[in-house]
């Protein structure tokens, strides 16, 4: 349908402000589909810097870049893993180019009329700011989960990183599902940086007109009626993306790596439910050392492994040539070391029985979706926090100590691939995944949040 008949029938025009990192960037443009569906005209506000969405892909969709967000200046990559400076620095380069577009839209110069909302992801608080000022509604996505956003509303005492050195199994008076060594932790060179960051973020969510979640209900009860306590406004789990998830090619968004077609191949020759896939992610950094006991701890395990030893996952190198002398002609036979999967297709996929995971939100539903068993190796951020709902919430996945070392690998392997008590997981496994797609089916609650999203957006 042309942009102007459609516009005819349209509930509103919403602005949408995705993140650019390759966990953010999916959610939000799942979340702008579903919206589109249900009648709304969608702008989609970005940066050049990767991932950036593919406006070949959404021709129904409208895109305004930023003006003067240089990548050269501006990539993550040049912020050496410190996540809370980038998302700094970003923030303040977005501020005036975002005032100039929004007013540029609320003057009716587009085809799609006045903005009724912007919808932004949490951590480009900016848009906030922005959006009170010119006076247009805000509703924020959380691409986290609610139990992140709780951890981080603890009062700094509780939040006292000594406990996590000297008491780290001692759970939290005030959230007793959490150990110590359960808090969020960031990669920070300022400190101070990173409290504005997270004080902005907090700040923008609790004075929101509303809250989607980029999870769900059912995974998240208690949590939810916990941050409804906190936060005055309407919360909507819809969990966008797992709407859209697999099958489809991830190529809607130009991301920072390329998807290594041939491990779908290569998984089809293999027995099912025998390979454990390894990724930890996009953002997280790991020492030479570790990698090496990654790759002789894979080695030694003789469990068929899909590894995604992707660029800059240890610092200044591409990863591959810092393997050890032989371990590819050794592992030749039964492993497969690629440095970007299809992951969504992967986890779908019949031979992968297990996911050694850095417990990114992402990735730890998308291997819920599944039904895949998860090993929980978390490092920055929330991580620490969603490895503790997979293993002690969820009971769909075990814990491996932080500090890594090859023969805690392999038996961690063979405990969730050979013994009974992995046996017992990956059941619980599948019946979370089966409560999982009812959330998500027609009738389910994902969708009913939707349904009082979409009434909540038009009365706004
Ligand atoms: C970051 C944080 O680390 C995470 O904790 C937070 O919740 C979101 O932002 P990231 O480290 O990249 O994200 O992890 P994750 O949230 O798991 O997102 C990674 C995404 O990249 C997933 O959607 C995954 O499917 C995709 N991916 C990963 C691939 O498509 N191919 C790969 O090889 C690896």
């Amino acid at each position: 349908m042309d942009k102007q008949k459609e516009r005819r029938n349209f509930n509103g025009h919403l602005v949408l402000v995705p993140c650019p990192l390759e966990g953010h960037m999916n959610p939000m443009l799942h979340l702008a589909k579903l919206l589109h569906s249900k009648g709304f005209l969608i702008t989609i506000i970005c940066t050049h810097l990767n991932p950036s969405p593919n406006p070949s892909h959404y021709p129904e969709f409208s895109f305004e870049f930023l003006d003067g967000i240089s990548p050269a200046e501006l990539g993550y990559d040049s912020f050496g893993g410190d996540v809370m400076l980038y998302l700094l620095v970003l923030n303040n380069k977005c501020k005036t180019p975002f005032r100039k577009c929004l007013l540029k839209l609320q003057k009716n110069v587009g085809s799609f009329g006045p903005v009724s909302c912007v919808v932004y992801d949490a951590v480009m608080y900016f848009s906030a700011v922005i959006a009170d000022e010119v006076e247009i509604p805000r509703i924020v996505l959380r691409t986290s989960s609610a139990t992140t956003f709780l951890a981080l509303s603890l009062d700094l005492n509780q939040r006292d990183l000594t406990d996590q050195e000297h008491h780290p199994e001692q759970s939290l008076s005030e959230f007793p599902l959490l150990r110590a060594k359960d808090m969020p932790v960031f990669n920070m060179s300022d400190e101070k940086a990173a409290e504005e960051v997270l004080t902005r973020i907090h700040y923008g969510t609790s004075t929101a007109s509303a809250v989607i979640w980029n999870s769900l209900h059912c995974l998240e009860q208690e949590m939810f009626n916990k941050a409804q306590e906190r936060i005055v406004s309407p919360i909507y789990p819809i969990c966008p993306s797992l709407h859209y998830n697999n099958k489809q090619k991830n190529s809607s968004f130009k991301s920072s790596y390329t998807e290594d077609e041939s491990c779908i191949s290569w998984l089809d020759t293999q027995t099912p439910n025998s390979v454990i896939y390894v990724s930890i992610g996009s953002i997280v950094r790991i020492a030479k050392s570790e990698l090496l006991e990654m790759a002789w701890g894979l080695a030694n395990s003789d469990q068929p492994f899909l590894w995604v030893v992707r660029p800059g996952l240890v610092d200044g190198s591409n990863g591959l040539e810092l393997l050890p002398n032989g371990f590819m002609e050794i592992t030749r036979k039964w492993g497969k070391v690629v440095q970007w999967a299809p992951q969504k297709r992967v986890l779908a996929h019949k031979s992968v029985g297990g996911f050694w995971t850095h417990n990114g939100w992402n990735s730890s539903i998308e291997s819920v979706y599944e039904g895949v068993p998860m090993i929980c190796w978390p490092r920055i951020g929330d991580q620490r926090v969603n490895a503790r709902i997979v293993g002690h919430v969820w009971k769909v996945g075990i814990e491996m100590e932080e500090n890594l070392e090859r023969w805690k690998v392999e038996s961690a392997i063979r405990r969730l691939m050979e013994s009974e008590e992995g046996v017992e997981i990956r059941k619980t496994a599948v019946e979370l995944k089966e409560k999982v797609r009812v959330s998500l089916g027609k009738g389910g609650s994902s969708w009913e949040f939707l349904g009082k999203l979409v009434d909540f957006i038009k009365f706004l």
